[in-house]
């Protein structure tokens, strides 16, 4: 019965990834222009009216955070999975109607969001700041109607098989909903004190490591073979990069709290376990590269396959970086510095969003069957970000190492603010690169959308799959 009413009389094909990848930009944008304000906020604290709390750097750095992870990143795999998994099981999405429906569900979601958020609404959390009716509604309204439809799909579909790339949706789905789930916890029963840290942590450390990276994962191993037009290099490797991830990614997440006072033997087991994520990096790295043999000079000519490749070398630095400062030593040196947060937006800004990016400007314009409107200005749009994120890293990184230093010759603290404000001011120029390349973003979709040259039918959602396992 309720599935009758969800698949009959439904919404054309592609119709909710649609939705979901306009909206996805649109979060984009909202989030990197937060961005600005806690940017300003760091460089010139002064800089907005004090007396005006909605412009607190503790009430913009929130609203920044989930709305790029929640609403830009999230929103994009939502797209990418409404896309690519039809398209790989040779199929219908279950419920076009369920998509379109989650996707609003999601956007009047993302406006509680601001709404709690900018009014010092929180649990305090980090990645799990939401109040709990807001947990509540992101668990029920926005990732259960996602996962049901993506594994119906799945479970509906008319190829043989299943590709790595839905592997990895699959799994992540159910993931996410078990970490949220748990991370909420401390919401609803009195886990106080250490035990909240631990679990706080330990479901952060899960939306990078069981959602995020998995999932920008499983985007590449979709485009990269689709755009290239070679077939993976090795299914077993893609085997092995699943199976690792999901073994080896939730067992580090006191990784995070190696400066706090949780009994030492875990801090040893999350450092030591920490080295094992090198493998699913490894893996996942290796095969993108080798499936690219003699097909590298297409990196500059495809847009989306120099977008997510640009995502996919992001994650050697990232990988070796993060294995390097979760040995004890090094992270006394560099927790709770700029370094950590130049580590965060190359895995999140770097290595993911370059990603989405490609997906995007591959699946939408397939979608609407329309050519990209203006190549020039998806190239303007990739050399703002590519030289705006390196700034910004190279700035933050350097910073870190400034406050590193500080704590190693104990100056005093506020010495080393007043140190590291060239660095920030020079994350506010590299960040507007990357700010002012959104709205670049938005008008060239939006305008692929009205004007863009109309494309043959032929290139519709259901594409020919990547070889399947
Ligand atoms: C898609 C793009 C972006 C993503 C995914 C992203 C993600 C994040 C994340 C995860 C954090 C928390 C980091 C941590 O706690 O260590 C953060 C904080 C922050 N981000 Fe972004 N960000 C993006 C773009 C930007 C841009 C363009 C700027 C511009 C200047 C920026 C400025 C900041 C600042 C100032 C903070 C607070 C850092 C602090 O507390 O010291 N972000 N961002
Ligand atoms: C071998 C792989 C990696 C290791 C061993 C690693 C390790 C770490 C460690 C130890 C920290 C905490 C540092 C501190 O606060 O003292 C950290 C922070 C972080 N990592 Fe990684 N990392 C890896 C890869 C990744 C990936 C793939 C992502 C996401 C796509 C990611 C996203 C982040 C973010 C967002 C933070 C900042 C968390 C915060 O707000 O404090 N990392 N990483």
């Amino acid at each position: 019965m309720v599935e009758k009413f969800l698949t009959g009389k439904d919404y054309a094909e592609g119709t909710a990834a649609k939705h979901f990848f306009f909206s996805s930009i649109v979060m984009l944008n909202i989030g990197v222009l937060m961005a600005l304000g806690t940017s300003m906020r760091l460089a010139w604290p002064d800089i907005f009216p004090n007396d005006i709390p909605w412009l607190h750097f503790g009430r913009i750095r929130p609203v920044h955070v989930h709305f790029v992870i929640f609403g830009w990143i999230s929103m994009a795999f939502a797209g990418a999975m409404c896309y690519m998994t039809p398209a790989l099981c040779k199929t219908r999405l279950w419920s076009e109607k369920l998509g379109v429906w989650n996707c609003w569900a999601w956007n009047v979601g993302m406006v509680f969001v601001f709404f709690t958020l900018i009014n010092g609404m929180t649990t305090g959390r980090e990645y799990q700041d939401l109040i709990w009716p807001l947990d509540a509604f992101i668990l029920l309204f926005v990732f259960a109607p996602l996962a049901v439809n993506i594994w119906m799909t799945m479970f509906r579909r008319k190829a043989q098989g299943l590709y790595v790339t839905l592997w990895f949706f699959g799994a992540s789905l159910l993931f996410i909903l078990l970490s949220y789930f748990i991370g909420a916890v401390p919401d609803f029963f009195p886990v106080t004190g250490l035990s909240e840290a631990y679990m706080t942590w330990w479901h952060a450390h899960n939306i990078l490591g069981l959602w995020i990276t998995p999932v920008s994962a499983a985007i590449a191993y979709y485009i990269i073979p689709k755009v290239s037009g070679n077939t993976l290099y090795s299914h077993k490797i893609g085997h092995l990069h699943f199976w690792s991830i999901a073994a080896f990614y939730s067992t580090p997440g006191a990784h995070h709290l190696m400066g706090a006072p949780i009994p030492e033997w875990l801090k040893s087991f999350a450092s030591v376990s920490g080295v094992l994520i090198m493998i699913p990096a490894l893996a996942f790295v290796v095969n993108m590269l080798m499936t690219m043999k003699d097909k590298w000079w297409m990196f500059t000519r495809s847009i989306p396959l120099q977008w997510a490749l640009t995502g996919v070398l992001f994650a050697i630095p990232l990988n070796i970086q993060g294995a390097f400062q979760q040995t004890r030593a090094l992270n006394w040196y560099i927790h709770g510095t700029h370094w950590i947060v130049a580590h965060a937006h190359l895995a999140l800004l770097g290595f993911s969003t370059f990603i989405e990016i490609g997906a995007i400007y591959y699946g939408l314009p397939k979608l609407l069957k329309r050519e990209l409107y203006s190549e020039k200005l998806a190239r303007l749009h990739f050399w703002m970000m590519a030289i705006g994120f390196l700034g910004f890293w190279a700035v933050l990184t350097a910073a870190g190492l400034v406050q590193g230093a500080a704590k190693v010759y104990e100056i005093p603290y506020i010495q080393s603010v007043v140190a590291t404000h060239p660095y920030m001011v020079g994350r506010v120029l590299f960040g507007a690169l990357i700010i002012f390349s959104q709205p670049i973003f938005l008008y060239n979709m939006w305008m692929t959308a009205r004007y863009g040259k109309k494309i043959v039918p032929e290139a519709t959602v259901h594409t020919p799959a990547p070889a399947t396992a």
